[in-house]
């Protein structure tokens, strides 16, 4: 069974790749992850600016929730001891390359052109194997048009383009007006794939305490049609590379992902709520099907199932829509 795929330019031995998160701050989990099968490993993005108390408050909620078990519990270490500044991150990205075979892709999240192009810099220095972009901006200033916003995505990566030869990945939102055209312009600006789709943090009320807080909410299964749809809709439209992230658990989800165009498949919140050697349960899922089903290799699925090559490309766009608002559900009685 050939369960090989290519990613950034790499051969991978698996689709398989825990998506960023703080667990890979630590060299242990990063073995782990090795052992367990990843393909490779993303490390957290490196925030320009101090919002890492913000994303290690976020792990800790999730770590500590009412979804995570108690085994997977054992991994995490007090948030207190996250904060890696540059200096830690880029001393974590050479250690990972002496400790473990598999590729190691940093993530940053800049602030400023200067920002994104300096650390990308040192990134490539400190020997990561590749680079994803992570733009995470919630836009608050209504005097900025749309339009505005996306020049200002499409500069990051030309800036991070012409600073760096390491292979590039975006990690987008979708909420753009027209995704396609934003993905098209990410990629003609140098992305060499499009990671689909980062998840923005949304914060809840305490009602006791009358006070906002960042709740996490780890993804549920349906988030993935997300991903599935776009990666459908964008496979072999454009010449890049698709990681699928978002809602996935299962080796279900990641056989669907596949066939719909996507190289690669990452997953957070799944590896938080069963541990890290939910990767290998995945793999072997996923063996296991294709075996049953008649597969030899995952280049024989992949796109199988894209709005190019799938029997009803409608069922990608309006008509679908159409077909499913009007058909009528039974009524609880
Ligand atoms: C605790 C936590 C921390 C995260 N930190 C990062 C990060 O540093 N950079 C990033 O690009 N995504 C980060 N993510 C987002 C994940 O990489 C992923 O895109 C998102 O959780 C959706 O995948 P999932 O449904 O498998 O959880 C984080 C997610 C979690 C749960």
């Amino acid at each position: 069974m050939d369960l090989s795929t290519t990613y950034l330019g790499m051969k991978l031995r698996s689709p398989i790749i825990p998506a960023a998160s703080p667990l890979a701050e630590e060299i242990d989990n990063i073995c782990m992850m090795e052992d367990a099968g990843a393909a490779a490993v993303i490390l957290p993005s490196l925030f320009e600016e101090q919002l890492l108390s913000e994303s290690n408050s976020l792990h800790h909620h999730l770590s500590y929730g009412t979804d995570s078990s108690p085994e997977a519990l054992s991994y995490f270490p007090d948030p207190a001891d996250l904060n890696l500044g540059p200096e830690e991150y880029l001393k974590l990205i050479q250690q990972a390359k002496v400790t473990v075979d598999i590729p190691i892709i940093a993530s940053l999240n800049g602030d400023t052109d200067g920002g994104w192009v300096n650390y990308a810099r040192q990134i490539e220095n400190a020997g990561a194997d590749a680079l994803e972009l992570n733009i995470y901006a919630i836009q608050t200033n209504m005097n900025l048009s749309g339009e505005e916003v996306e020049a200002e995505y499409v500069n990051i990566v030309k800036n991070v383009r012409s600073c760096t030869s390491l292979p590039l990945a975006v990690k987008l939102t979708p909420f753009f007006t027209n995704l396609g055209n934003m993905a098209k312009r990410i990629v003609e600006a140098g992305a060499d794939a499009l990671v689909l789709f980062n998840r923005f943090q949304q914060p809840d009320i305490d009602l006791k305490n009358l006070s906002l807080y960042p709740h996490y909410l780890p993804s549920r299964p349906f988030e993935n049609r997300l991903p599935l749809t776009w990666i459908g809709i964008l496979y072999k439209r454009l010449a890049v590379d698709f990681a699928a992230v978002r809602g996935l658990e299962t080796a279900e989800d990641v056989l669907k992902m596949l066939m719909v165009g996507a190289n690669v498949t990452m997953m957070a919140s799944a590896i938080y709520k069963n541990g890290i050697h939910h990767i290998r349960t995945v793999e072997q899922d996923l063996a296991r099907w294709m075996e049953e089903n008649e597969y030899s290799s995952i280049a024989q699925m992949r796109g199988s199932m894209s709005q190019l090559n799938c029997e009803d490309p409608s069922a990608f766009e309006r008509t679908q829509y159409i077909r499913t608002a009007t058909t009528h559900l039974p009524v609880l009685p």
